[in-house]
């Protein structure tokens, strides 16, 4: 197992030195936790889609923790870039078109002439980018496909000793002497689900590519412009990096909108009104908080799992703010999984 450490400065210069030498360090965000590397380097990105066994067409975010070094990497012009400077740092990521002078290892873009772009908010995350001082490709940090890691121990479980460090930190801390504090405030600290992606398009709108805690509606009062939502489409390829059908999958079935489980599966409840069942049994958000069931969802797909049922059965969760987000990633998980019959 990699070693899993506390987040002093120490620790971080470690994991930052490890990082420059062509290594993979895990480190904490506000979302889920992130597999780094050294983005200008293109031995360690091909690194990361070995560790993940992610597919090579299936392009990196590029992590940033200033300004300066995100307009060295794309061109951030327009709605998106007033929208970044309103939720930046936090749990938004902006699609731009790539500068062609950006030292960017070309192998973590996957062929595609934009750039997916992210200032972190979590205070490890960006301490550990600002020590490297050069930006930090990163993917969630679990096997592609798999229930994305909100843990130290998650990603030890997923990733093993292909991690050279885990930074271990809960996710919720950040360094509020950069946050915007409105949207910070709207927002909320914690979000346990990914990073809303939203592209900018060549006619200037944008696009809303994955659900997260900056929602459509939240994009549209920040900058004016109503995204263009491609949240639900799905692809198997390239074309539409982002929507895989297939994603956050547990080793059991998913069976979505129940509301009485049978004998032998287990049990996501959400809200006051979930029956009580004899079976394995998780309810994220006792009282109904979209942004509890959020943070707790990875974590209850992993431990429900973990008890060996053939189907976790998912009781609904409703569909408004950053409940998209939720849904999106249960859809995929319960969509039917590549090399399968169904
Ligand atoms: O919250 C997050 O964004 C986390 C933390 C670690 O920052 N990272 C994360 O990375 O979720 P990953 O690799 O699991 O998801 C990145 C998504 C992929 O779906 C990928 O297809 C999409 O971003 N993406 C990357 N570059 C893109 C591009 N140029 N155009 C469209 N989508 C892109
Ligand atoms: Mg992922």
């Amino acid at each position: 197992m990699p070693p899993i450490v506390p987040p002093t400065l120490e620790n971080i210069e470690q994991a930052a030195q490890a990082l420059r030498t062509g290594q993979l360090v895990a480190f904490p965000t506000e979302t889920v936790f992130g597999l780094g590397a050294d983005a200008t380097d293109p031995a360690a990105v091909a690194a990361i889609y070995a560790a993940k066994g992610r597919p090579a067409h299936n392009p990196l975010i590029v992590h940033v923790a200033s300004w300066g070094m995100a307009d060295n990497i794309g061109t951030i012009e327009g709605p998106i870039r007033a929208l970044a400077q309103r939720v930046w740092p936090g749990p938004l990521t902006i699609v731009v078109p790539l500068k062609p002078t950006a030292a960017i290892a070309r192998n973590a873009l996957a062929g595609h002439r934009t750039v997916a772009i992210r200032w972190p908010r979590n205070e490890t995350a960006q301490k550990l980018i600002k020590a490297v001082g050069r930006p930090i490709v990163a993917p969630s940090a679990n096997r592609s496909g798999h229930v994305s890691a909100t843990t130290a121990a998650h990603v030890a479980a997923d990733l093993g000793t292909a991690v050279a460090v885990i930074l271990d930190d809960i996710i919720d801390t950040f360094d509020t002497s950069d946050a915007m504090q409105v949207t910070a405030s709207s927002i909320g600290p914690v979000v346990g689900v990914e990073s809303t992606i939203v592209a900018q398009r060549d006619d200037g709108g944008l696009t809303l590519l994955r659900s997260g805690a900056v929602t459509c509606e939240k994009i549209c009062e920040l900058t004016g412009v109503s995204p263009q939502d491609r949240t639900t489409e799905t692809a198997a390829a390239p074309t539409a990096p982002g929507q895989l059908e297939s994603h956050y999958a547990p080793s059991a079935q998913v069976r979505l909108n129940v509301s009485k489980p049978e004998p032998g599966d287990a049990f996501l409840a959400f809200g006051p009104d979930a029956p009580a069942t004899a079976w394995p049994t998780h309810n994220l958000s006792p009282s109904g908080d979209l942004h509890e069931a959020a943070r707790e969802l990875y974590a209850a797909l992993r431990k429900l799992d973990a008890t060996g049922v053939a189907t976790i059965a998912v009781m609904p969760i409703p569909d408004h703010g950053i409940g998209r987000a939720i849904n999106d990633r249960l859809r995929r998980a319960a969509a039917p999984r590549p090399g399968s019959k169904a």
